[in-house]
């Protein structure tokens, strides 16, 4: 199975703008700039396994993951032991903890022996309410998030142990504890972005 053939198995029918629109608006946050939601491909998440080189019982964050596509793929992609999705609008959480459902019952038992232990797991909150400091690659698809949110997100990254690869969307880190080792155009599920990788002094 490639990662095309899963992204169209278990999300060819998941609507991720029309569940953060109804998400938001049941939050009241329909106006919100920092909730924009826009998605990742397939390719662009193997793209970001190759750039980071993830070994084998490394943990995986996407901090904003929406209806979980990056979380999946990067299970599917790379050998890490869990990968962890935190997403603060409800509707786009439940999404992903049934695509993960499906991926563990449906998906998962046909795959190869090396697949089976690794975890998929979503939680439902805001990022900055959760420990992600044993992560070891993270992904914050952050294009709209405004630059207190992105100071906020690196303060939050530096409880990280240092060789900590961090992968952002359009905008960058600006703790002085990650160093910018790569930055360039790639095509997202909205268009063509900079995708930038940073290593954790
Ligand atoms: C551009 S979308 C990316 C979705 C997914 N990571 C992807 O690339 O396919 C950004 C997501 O971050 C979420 N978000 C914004 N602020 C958040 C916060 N404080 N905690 C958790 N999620 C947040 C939004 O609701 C949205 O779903």
């Amino acid at each position: 199975m490639t990662a095309t053939e899963l992204h169209d198995l278990l999300f060819g029918n998941v609507q991720g703008y029309s569940l953060s629109a109804s998400g938001r608006s049941k939050a009241g946050r329909e106006a919100d700039p920092v909730l924009t939601y826009g998605e990742i491909t397939p390719e662009s998440v193997q793209y970001m396994m190759e750039m980071t080189n993830p070994q084998p019982g490394e943990v995986f964050y996407d901090l904003g993951s929406g209806t979980g596509k990056a979380v999946i793929f990067a299970a599917f992609l790379a050998p890490f032991k869990r990968a962890t999705g935190i997403e603060l609008i409800e509707d786009l959480y439940q999404s992903a903890a049934d695509s993960a459902h499906r991926y563990k019952t449906e998906i998962q038992p046909q795959l190869p022996l090396e697949y089976q232990g690794r975890e998929v797991d979503f939680r439902h909150g805001s990022m900055f309410d959760h420990d992600t400091s044993d992560g070891d690659v993270f992904f914050t698809h952050c294009t709209c998030f405004d630059d207190a949110m992105m100071e906020q997100i690196g303060r939050k990254l530096e409880a990280c142990k240092p060789g900590t690869r961090v992968i952002t969307v359009t905008k960058g880190l600006t703790s002085p504890e990650f160093e910018l080792l790569h930055s360039a155009p790639f095509r997202l599920g909205w268009g063509e972005a900079t995708l930038c990788f940073y290593r954790r002094k």
